[in-house]
């Protein structure tokens, strides 16, 4: 019997997309505002999701407070209130994107919930634009 659990988080960063090898006309018609020069920010809104068994002895199936201060410690110290381009170094290389973003998540918080078990990070760039990503 698998059971998912959710912890949501929250953080605000900044980014601007472009693609570097590219002109400033062919990441406008790409990026359109998210390549303005100056930044910009957004609210993120973060689902962390576990799925798995139930511990018989605990009847958990991750524990909320260890997993809250993975998600502390993993993403939002590193990410809150950060410029993602310039402070974040994996982004030195990757375009921060709602998907690059969570996929970066994803491997932040994965080494550190146990291989039994699934992990999905749903991240919400906007209150309606958001991705999934589950590796
Ligand atoms: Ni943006």
């Amino acid at each position: 019997m698998k059971v998912k659990v959710s912890r949501k988080a929250h953080f605000n960063a900044a980014h601007r997309l472009y693609h570097k090898d590219w002109d400033n006309k062919k990441n406008n018609e790409v990026f359109g505002k998210c390549n303005n020069p100056n930044y910009h920010g957004h609210n993120y809104e973060l689902i962390v999701s576990v799925t798995g068994e139930i511990d018989k002895n605990t009847g958990f199936v991750v524990d909320m407070k260890i997993l809250k201060d993975l998600i502390k410690s993993k993403v939002e110290d590193a990410l809150d209130h950060k410029n993602l381009n310039v402070e974040v170094p994996e982004f030195e290389k990757l375009i921060p994107t709602a998907e690059n973003i969570s996929v970066v998540i994803y491997n932040k918080l994965r080494p550190h919930i146990d291989s039994s078990k699934d992990l999905e990070v749903m991240l919400y760039e906007t209150p309606r634009n958001f991705v999934t990503y589950s590796g």
